[in-house]
């Protein structure tokens, strides 16, 4: 019985190891990496008009898979099953999805160098009819969070105590929808989201009160792969040769 686990665990591993890359060797030998992406996060992951999943994060990931002389596959993953169990799993070698670096994630995957600095935020109703403000009109409010990310951790910590009740969302456009029709007195989420937007919706969405927290975004590779090195190899030379700056440019709305 012992041996026959023994067989299975190994067995098991090894499939394991050659179905999914966890090292640049494997990545290179492959001839691809695969980049897991919840494309509803604009303007870092998006689906364009023409259904291709374009943004701020993909074109890093394409540098990242040049870098390596492999091609990026990308596949769409919802951001509760991506952080963490589709890096963990090895589902995909490589997540990028405005994903916040925090101490506990680090504890089961590998982030990169930051890449972006970002803070949570409240969006409210255009206008706030509500006259919504953090941190004075908390309690009793009903705020949404979208599950899994670090706006809902940071909402437990901070609003609930402070007497908020919590509307959970598996998909931030739900949210979106409920803070557009009264449902909801805010939804947290990502500064730059917000920004976005405003740009593209004007006057239906707009940021209230003071920033909830600053954080910073990474790579996400699984624990101890060599591949973070690389994206932070990537990541200099991006910066480096000014192309980082073109592509903050291109994307993302300046404050
Ligand atoms: N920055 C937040 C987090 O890491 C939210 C990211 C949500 N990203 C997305 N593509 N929906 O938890």
């Amino acid at each position: 019985m012992k041996r026959f686990l023994m067989v299975t665990a190994v067995l098991g591993s090894a499939l394991a190891g050659a179905a999914h890359a966890t090292t640049v060797a494997e990545v290179k030998k492959k001839g691809v990496l695969v980049l897991g992406t919840d494309p509803t996060f604009a303007p870092f992951e998006f689906k364009g008009a023409d259904g291709q999943i374009q943004g701020f994060d993909i074109d890093i990931a394409r540098a990242v898979a040049k870098d390596l002389g492999v091609r990026l596959e990308i596949r769409a993953v919802g951001f509760g099953s991506l952080m963490p169990q589709a890096v963990t799993s090895g589902r995909v070698d490589m997540a990028m999805s405005g994903i916040t670096i925090t101490d506990e994630r680090a504890k089961v995957v590998s982030f990169s160098q930051p890449y972006y600095r970002s803070a949570q935020v409240f969006i409210v109703r255009g206008g706030n009819p509500g006259k919504f403000a953090w941190p004075a009109s908390v309690k009793g409010k009903v705020i949404g969070v979208q599950a899994n990310t670090t706006g809902q951790f940071v909402a437990t910590d901070l609003l609930k105590p402070r007497g908020a009740t919590l509307k959970v969302y598996d998909d931030f456009a739900a949210g979106l929808a409920d803070v557009r029709a009264g449902r909801v007195a805010a939804l947290i989420g990502d500064a730059p989201t917000v920004a976005d937007l405003k740009k593209r919706l004007p006057g239906q969405f707009e940021q209230a009160g003071k920033d909830l927290a600053a954080e910073d975004y990474g790579m996400v590779f699984r624990k101890g792969s060599d591949l973070a090195a690389a994206a932070n190899k990537t990541l200099a030379r991006l910066k480096a040769s000014g192309e980082y700056q073109k592509l903050l440019n291109r994307w993302i709305v300046q404050k």
